[in-house]
């Protein structure tokens, strides 16, 4: 249990890193709390104008992901690697650094699901790009990958069920604001202001 809680704690800290909110700063951006949805993704990012900047955000949060299941899953084993990836999430979404407001979690999802079990990772970054190939809405396709997550993991990786149905709510409850504005028909598209 004391090993478990380490690795919710190292978790909690590698997901907390708010990456876009630091590569904005250091590339001049300005605020992302002023751009956009005000969300520290990399969705939010883009709007900023630059492509390097919103690619580099999902690179590390995803990266957040994948490290802290990673290392979990290196130094102690798959349990430690589902709390650490649960707690790196919540690290994302919930930062103390920022007062505990942060982002949605869908790129430090994929990375915990790559670090998992990669054919889940896999199968929602191909429901996600499908999606928003047709949409265009980030916010959509992150849904309908969150949701790719769970019924991959109850057909075929049943240990990692339980797990993907928080990670979806999780996912589910910090889109509020966007799952009104899609009913609403008022999202806006990947790259639009
Ligand atoms: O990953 C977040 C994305 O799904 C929506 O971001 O900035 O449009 O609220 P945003």
């Amino acid at each position: 249990a004391t090993t478990l809680g380490l690795w919710a704690l190292i978790g909690y800290l590698i997901g907390s890193v708010p990456s876009g909110v630091i590569i904005a700063k250091l590339m001049g951006l300005g605020n992302l709390r002023d751009i956009g949805s005000g969300n520290i993704g990399a969705t939010n990012v883009l709007r900023t104008g630059s492509k390097k900047a919103a690619a580099l955000t999902l690179a590390l949060d995803a990266g957040k992901g994948l490290a802290a299941v990673g290392l979990a899953l290196a130094f102690v084993g798959p349990d430690a690697g589902q709390v650490a990836g649960f707690m790196a999430l919540i690290g994302h979404c919930f930062p103390v650094w920022l007062g505990f407001r942060g982002g949605k979690g869908v790129a430090t999802f994929y990375g915990v699901l790559f670090g998992l079990v990669w054919p889940i990772g896999l199968i929602a970054a191909i429901a996600w790009l499908a999606t928003a190939a047709i949409s265009r809405l980030s916010s959509l396709s992150a849904l309908v990958a969150a949701i790719a997550a769970p019924v991959a993991a109850f057909i075929g990786w049943p240990d990692v069920f339980f797990l993907m149905v928080v990670l979806c709510a999780l996912i589910f409850w910090r889109h509020a604001a966007n799952i009104r504005r899609l009913m609403a028909g008022e999202e806006t598209k990947i790259g639009q202001k």
